[in-house]
């Protein structure tokens, strides 16, 4: 896939080398709170970075990185979980020096500008914990619409049963959104 530039960041597809970019943040147990693995070791982090199946010309991993020096600030996941529906699911994790400032939101439109447009998708969900107002913000300003609340159905590092939110958005609500969908 060609890099997707927005403008302030450059989107590409992950690979091997950028383990340990992500694993200065994946292994923080902070950033991990909210999300159902346990905080990266570094095989978990080069396993994740390693594994990047391509599919309709669409990686399912992608590297956020800034557009001065190229510096990895976070990833985007877009994993196919249903090829006959054509459907895909969003992920957003970042560095935490890098929260707050829009560029979870701003990568996440990029991306999927291009998945639609290019992607053969026909619907993408996303999922978070309620407690998670960052995560579902992006969903919302995004257009996904809330699809359920699943009640103590994720265990988190925590050990405990946590409560989800159920996010989609079809592929014809993203073209009314933005216009065609390109
Ligand atoms: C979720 C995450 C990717 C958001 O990244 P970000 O770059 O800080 O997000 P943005 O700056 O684009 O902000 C998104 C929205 O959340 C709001 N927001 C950001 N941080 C917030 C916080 N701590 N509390 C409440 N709202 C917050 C922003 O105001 C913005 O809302 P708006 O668009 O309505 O103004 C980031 O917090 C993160 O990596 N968290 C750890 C990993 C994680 O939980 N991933 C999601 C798993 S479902």
């Amino acid at each position: 896939m060609q890099p997707i530039e927005t403008e302030r960041l450059v989107i590409r597809t992950l690979g091997l080398d950028d383990w340990p970019e992500v694993f200065a943040y994946a292994a923080d147990p902070e950033v991990m709170k909210f999300i159902p693995e346990k905080p990266y070791t570094p095989e978990a982090t080069m396993a994740f970075a390693a594994d990047n199946p391509v599919v309709d010309g669409l990686p399912s991993k992608f590297a956020v990185t800034l557009k001065p020096d190229g510096r990895l600030i976070g990833t985007l996941t877009l994993h196919l979980i249903n090829s006959r529906f054509r459907c895909r699911e969003i992920g957003w994790v970042f560095h935490p020096a890098y929260h707050g400032q829009g560029y979870a939101g701003e990568a996440a439109l990029a991306l999927l500008r291009h998945a639609f447009a290019e992607g053969n998708i026909r619907r993408v969900v996303a999922t978070c914990d309620p407690r998670n107002t960052a995560s579902w913000r992006i969903m919302e300003g995004l257009g996904f619409r809330r699809e359920g609340h699943f009640l103590r159905d994720v265990r988190l590092a925590d050990g405990g049963w946590h409560d989800e939110y159920f996010y989609a958005i079809l592929d014809e609500e993203w073209a009314a959104r933005v216009g065609g969908g390109k």
